[in-house]
């Protein structure tokens, strides 16, 4: 299983040169050049060729470089599929509006796949688009949702159900799920009040619109200092206990027994990953 971190997906229209070099020296960890929404009809071609050209020729150190595609069942999508296949920097393509298996399209790329669920018949075929080859995380879509289902962006920015699907989905196989953009650039508190509420449901990042989200999903997909306190407590008292031949004690007025072991042992272990910004494996 690959491990990159993936806390913080930032967005870049993919026809703005100025704003694709900026985002190759900030702090997310991964880097998603936009050919779908953000980029008008007219440019979709001229996008294309400066994301194969700066994807190839900036710095991104550690990052991972991601492009989202126009939908693959467009003619846009498939022009992308077969010109972004050969870009060696190029980690990973960012699938929209996935709604059925996505096999075909890693045998045709290679790379690694990020598909978002955002339409009614996606969250319904969720299960077979998880499974697909090369699905390495999935995410959410939902303006796009809202739009499917005749709903509103903003309830379904904060959906639970869907969320929640969306995090079985993807920990049922093992992947990582990461949570929906946050539209509203002037809500700092809502933006970070989103965040740890998708982190508390199990997601392990989020998608940004702006560099000014970077620090803030970074922050908030990190164990807290509390927390490690907390698992490195659990820990040394767990094993104590078990040397006592007990399973299960208190500690600061809380049972605590098999399962908090292994919560704190995970928290430990995403300590590790989170203070180098290390992403392992990939390339
Ligand atoms: C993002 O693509 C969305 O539809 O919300
Ligand atoms: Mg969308």
């Amino acid at each position: 299983m690959l491990s990159v971190l993936r806390r913080s997906q930032l967005y870049v229209p993919g026809n703005n040169e100025k704003m694709i070099m900026k985002a190759s020296s900030l702090d997310c960890d991964s880097v998603i050049l936009d050919l779908e929404d953000a980029v008008p009809s007219a440019q979709k071609e001229r996008a294309r060729s400066l994301v194969r050209k700066m994807t190839s020729e900036l710095d991104w150190g550690k990052k991972e470089v991601c492009v989202r595609t126009n939908s693959v069942a467009t003619r846009w999508g498939k022009a992308d599929l077969d010109q972004l296949r050969p870009v060696d920097r190029l980690d990973s393509l960012v699938i929209p509006k996935a709604e059925e298996d996505l096999t075909r399209v890693y045998k045709q790329t290679g790379k690694r796949l990020i598909p978002i669920i955002e339409t009614a018949e996606g969250l319904e075929e969720i299960g077979t688009i998880v499974c697909s080859r090369g699905v390495d995380a999935v995410s959410f879509g939902a303006a796009d949702f809202a739009f499917s289902v005749a709903g509103s962006v903003d309830s379904y920015l904060e959906n639970p159900y869907v969320k929640t699907r969306i995090v079985v989905a993807a920990r049922s196989v093992g992947i990582e799920p990461i949570d929906n953009v946050f539209f509203d650039l002037k809500d700092r508190e809502g933006f970070r009040r989103q965040a740890l509420h998708a982190r508390a449901l199990g997601f392990s990042g989020k998608q940004l619109i702006h560099p000014s989200q970077v620090s803030v999903a970074n922050e908030v997909f990190s164990p807290k200092p509390s927390e490690l306190r907390w698992a490195r407590g659990v820990i040394k008292q767990y094993e104590r206990a078990k040397g006592r031949a007990e399973g299960a004690f208190s500690l600061d007025g809380k049972l605590i027994d098999a399962v908090h072991y292994k919560i704190a042992k995970r928290l430990l272990k995403g300590s590790d990953r989170t203070s180098g910004n290390e992403h392992e494996g990939g390339r």
